[in-house]
């Protein structure tokens, strides 16, 4: 429907780190029958083989060179995208401290971008898709009339982050993320604003199923 030769529809969902957007995204997916992508876990899987060989993050060239010698693979499983370098699956290492403290630096060189959104828009040639991340309704599918922009008070979102047993310094991420140069965190043009803060997760689904419907999807 956009930015590619795709007869499918792309859901927006960006927001700041820990805002929801994920848990959202993967229950409306699931609601819908559409495939979930974690785009973020793109970013992720780079910073993450970046690492393992000991290339420094905020390296650009380095980390564009590295961008040629590797084969990065995504997909789905029906349900939520998939992803591997060099056929290895990071797993769990995606969410690990190190890729925390680094995928900004990373995310932020435009090479890295270029080349994930490239394959962030291939997933509309074969699948309807929720994909969250930071630039998805202003950079990846700017015509998508499907967006919201998830947000929650800072406090709760660094609540949810360590409830969930993760070391994140979520401020500092958000800062470089909405600061950087290429595609920074902004609400996209023609994106629904919705607060999280004090909704449950059911309420949070519910009211974007409400957003979406009145953006026009038949739901
Ligand atoms: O959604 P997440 O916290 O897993 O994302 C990890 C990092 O990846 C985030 O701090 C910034 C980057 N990112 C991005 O720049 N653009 C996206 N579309 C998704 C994530």
């Amino acid at each position: 429907m956009n930015a590619s030769d795709s007869n499918h529809f792309a859901i927006a969902i960006d927001g700041p780190a820990a805002s929801g957007k994920s848990t959202v995204a993967r229950l409306l997916a699931q609601r819908l029958g559409l495939v979930m992508v974690n785009s973020g876990a793109m970013y992720r899987a780079v910073t993450w083989k970046a690492l393992g060989e000991h290339i420094d993050p905020h390296d650009s060239a380095a980390v564009a060179n590295l961008l040629h010698r590797i084969h990065i693979d995504c997909g789905h499983d029906g349900i939520s995208s998939t992803i591997t370098i060099d056929g290895v699956d990071p797993g769990d290492e995606l969410r690990c401290e190190k890729v925390n403290a680094n995928v900004s630096a990373i995310s932020a060189i435009p090479e890295v971008r270029a080349a994930l959104i490239g394959l962030q828009r291939g997933f509309t040639q074969h699948s309807n898709v929720v994909m969250e991340g930071r630039d998805i309704g202003s950079v990846v599918f700017p015509d998508t009339p499907y967006k919201i922009y998830i947000d929650a008070a800072e406090e709760i979102r660094a609540a949810r982050r360590k409830a969930a047993g993760e070391v994140d310094s979520i401020a500092s991420r958000d800062a470089a993320d909405s600061s950087r140069q290429t595609a920074p965190l902004v609400v996209a043009h023609g994106a629904t604003r919705l607060d999280t803060s004090d909704l449950t997760i059911d309420g949070a689904v519910d009211a974007s199923i409400e957003i979406l419907r009145h953006q026009g999807l038949k739901v």
